[in-house]
């Protein structure tokens, strides 16, 4: 077991750390990939244009007052331009930047510290009008969806993964969120992992606010079997793993 109080150290701020050492940007190396590329897909689904006019009724002050977690959805699939616009919300890539000709930072709709984004987007889609059920990864670079697998057994996969949420079997989408630590540690080392938490709670306050816009509902989870998760997403569980994920549903 864990000593609890050497647990709280990873909470601080541990920039002085980073004056014995040299990162790996100071080190001249370069700077990893701003997304992971996706070699092996089924098929690539290229996302609408989103006319914001649909989504833009309530205020942002309605959002908030509107807010909170929901944990029972409606039968009703989402639509594909309403998926688009909860991955803008959550990714959705505003400017990017070039050096050598190489795309090496982008500035999106959240905050990240150092603008690193270490995060990509996997979807478990169970009611998408127009896409089958399956696992798909959204390239927030390319504005794109890949789908990579299409297992039947997704919906007891996620709820056993989840310690028994079963809510999270009935929702329309579950968006999970995997971190690639390498990407925030090239320029803060050991400072990088404090951050990246920090981010991940912007990504899933966006998801609760854009879901108010399109009458659906959401519920933060952080209550999940890291190797089952890892597992479900086929991910290494140590250069990339799961971080937080967030089932999505109509609830109007
Ligand atoms: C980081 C985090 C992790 C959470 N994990 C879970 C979870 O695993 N299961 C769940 O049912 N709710 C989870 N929640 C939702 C909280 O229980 C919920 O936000 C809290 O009860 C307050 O309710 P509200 O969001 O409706 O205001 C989580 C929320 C956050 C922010």
């Amino acid at each position: 077991m864990r000593d609890i109080i050497e647990g709280r150290e990873f909470l601080k701020a541990n920039f002085l750390d980073l004056e014995a050492i040299s990162t790996d940007q100071q080190k001249k190396l370069d700077p990893p990939p701003l997304e992971k590329s996706v070699e092996n897909f089924i098929s690539e689904i290229e996302l609408p244009v989103i006319d914001f006019s649909k989504f833009s009724q309530q205020s942002l002050t309605e959002a908030f007052k509107q807010r909170r977690s929901h944990r029972k959805f409606t039968e009703q699939p989402l639509q594909l331009e309403e998926l688009s616009y909860l991955l803008w919300a959550t990714q959705g890539v505003k400017e990017t930047f070039q050096r050598e000709g190489r795309t090496v930072a982008s500035f999106r709709t959240v905050p990240s510290a150092g603008a690193r984004h270490p995060f990509e987007t996997y979807l478990i889609i169970f009611r998408i009008d127009s896409l089958e059920q399956g696992i798909y990864k959204y390239s927030a670079i390319e504005n794109k969806l890949f789908l990579l697998q299409k297992e039947n057994d997704l919906a007891s996969g996620i709820v056993e993964a989840t310690f028994g949420q079963s809510f999270t079997a009935k929702s329309a989408v579950v968006f999970v969120w995997s971190c690639i630590p390498y990407r925030a540690e090239w320029r803060y080392d050991i400072a990088a992992h404090k951050g990246i938490l920090l981010d991940a709670g912007h990504v899933g306050q966006n998801l609760y606010l854009a879901c108010e816009a399109i009458g659906a509902g959401t519920c933060a989870i952080a209550a999940y079997n890291q190797k089952k998760m890892d597992e479900l997403l086929k991910l290494d569980g140590k250069d990339e793993f799961v971080v937080y994920l967030s089932p999505v549903g109509k609830t109007k």
